[in-house]
């Protein structure tokens, strides 16, 4: 039972690449080891205390950003696009629901990727697949596809300069509640969603005039000039988080120095192997995704092993059914857990189960289908009388056409091809992430009328 930053080495583990040249591998380890530590253990400690009052319903959870990021497309605009659209989406949720927003980015780390094949095969050519930037590169050749242990060092800077540059908006200035409008982005400012944020924000600004004239400004209150935004990502590449994990000295605990935030996915989350035993052992708050083969007893037995003393805020479970299962899958689980006295942070992914081919032959998600899970999502918790804790998005402050429908950007399968430039899955451009936000606080702000009622 004992556990130590490499005890997972002992059990059998998905989902990772086989690195030919060892000493390569070797080397980059004790190099990254060496490295600073991304983030802070205090920090991890504090989104602990957040995450545990969004399992309380008290604050809204809201995590987001890239399926994957990428070595290509790592620029400030991107990072600033990205945070604007949390920014905004973080202003919807809150005027409505009156409560405070944990946002939590996929960013700074989020470059590992878990896939259904270990080969990819096209005109008769048999190659790895594409694992994420941190692994190999995406073009199918050979050369490419060969696992490099060196992207880990380009990952873990790139991970630093991306939080670096959210560090500097979060408490720079850039956050400053009297910035609302400028969130707005350029693409959207002039459709009907631009517009209806726009009357949101000007609403906002008139609070904040007549908070001035009390007295309360962001100069006397720095709440309104800065804000935080978490790291998060899934922790696939046990080689790289293993090398960053750290042994804080306040707590002589451990901690994942790599983000605030790290989950396992649904295709590593078995109960002997390799990610579980790993996130056993490192205090920060974790998450586990949640897909229809989960079973009861077997989601009774990872909240056990992954949090033992039944802590909150320490367990956020990423419920990713699909809009066509969840109604059957996730109650009995939802009860089971309920009943057993499990202290956990429910959020809905609404991705990952929605995934489908269209007609033009590019892999997309149909925002109806998306909004459908996560009404369901609110729905089921409404009947169960538990909290729908948050949501967990893959989305782009870009404006790119990766998945169909929605009613503020309408994108048809045949307009699919106009910007499709996802490393990987298909990604809620900002009006749609927008508009899905509009559409949550729709549902709360209904769902509050009915238990004050
Ligand atoms: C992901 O979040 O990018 C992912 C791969 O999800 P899942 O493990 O739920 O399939
Ligand atoms: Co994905």
């Amino acid at each position: 039972m004992s556990w130590t930053p490499s005890s997972w080495r002992a059990f059998i583990i998905k989902q990772q690449p086989t690195y030919l040249d060892q000493e390569a591998l070797q080397k980059t380890e004790s190099e990254l080891k060496a490295f600073p530590p991304l983030i802070f253990a205090g920090e991890a400690r504090e989104l602990k205390e957040q995450m545990a009052a969004a399992g309380r319903g008290e604050v809204f959870l809201l995590q987001g950003g890239d399926c994957a990021e990428s070595f290509s497309d790592f620029n400030a605009k991107s990072i600033k696009n990205l945070l604007k659209l949390m920014l905004q989406m973080n202003m919807v949720l809150m005027y409505s629901t009156g409560k405070p927003v944990v946002k939590v980015g996929r960013i700074a780390g989020q470059f590992a990727k878990p896939r259904s094949s270990d080969f990819e095969e096209f005109d008769g050519v048999k190659l790895p697949s594409y694992r994420g930037d941190i692994v190999n590169s995406i073009e199918f050749t050979p050369e490419a596809r060969l696992p490099r242990a060196e992207n880990m060092i380009r990952a873990y800077n790139q991970s630093a300069a991306t939080l670096n540059l959210l560090r500097a908006f979060s408490l720079g200035g850039f956050a400053d509640i009297n910035k609302v409008h400028q969130w707005n982005l350029d693409f959207i400012k002039d459709n009907p969603l631009g517009q209806k944020y726009d009357e949101l924000s000007y609403k906002i600004d008139k609070a904040m005039k007549f908070m001035a004239a009390c007295g309360i400004t962001s100069e006397t209150t720095p709440q309104l000039h800065q804000t935080t935004l978490y790291t998060s990502h899934e922790a696939l590449l046990l080689n790289y988080e293993q090398a960053l994990t750290r042994l804080d000295s306040e707590t002589g605990e451990y901690y994942d120095c790599s983000a605030h935030m790290l989950w396992i996915g649904d295709r590593t989350r078995a109960l002997d192997e390799a990610h579980i035993e790993y996130f056993r052992g490192i205090k920060n708050p974790i998450g586990c995704k949640v897909g229809p083969s989960m079973q009861g007893d077997e989601l009774i037995e990872l909240i056990e092993k992954l949090n033992p003393q039944n802590e909150e805020g320490r367990l956020n479970l990423i419920v990713r059914m699909g809009a066509n299962k969840i109604a059957e899958s996730f109650p009995p689980l939802l009860k089971k857990v309920k009943e057993a006295g499990k202290k956990v942070v429910w959020s809905c992914d609404p991705m990952h189960g929605n995934v489908e081919k269209s007609a033009s032959g590019y892999k997309t998600r149909d925002f109806e289908n998306i909004l459908s899970e996560v009404k369901q999502f609110f729905e089921i918790h409404q009947e169960m009388g538990t909290i729908a804790a948050g949501i967990h998005l893959e989305m782009t402050g870009n404006d790119v056409t990766e998945c169909t429908g929605s009613t503020s950007s309408p994108i048809t399968s045949e307009s699919l091809s106009d910007r499709y430039h996802t490393q990987c899955d298909p990604r809620l451009n900002a009006s749609q992430a927008l508009e899905l936000a509009f559409v949550i606080s729709d549902v709360i702000s209904a769902q509050n009328k009915i238990s004050k009622a």
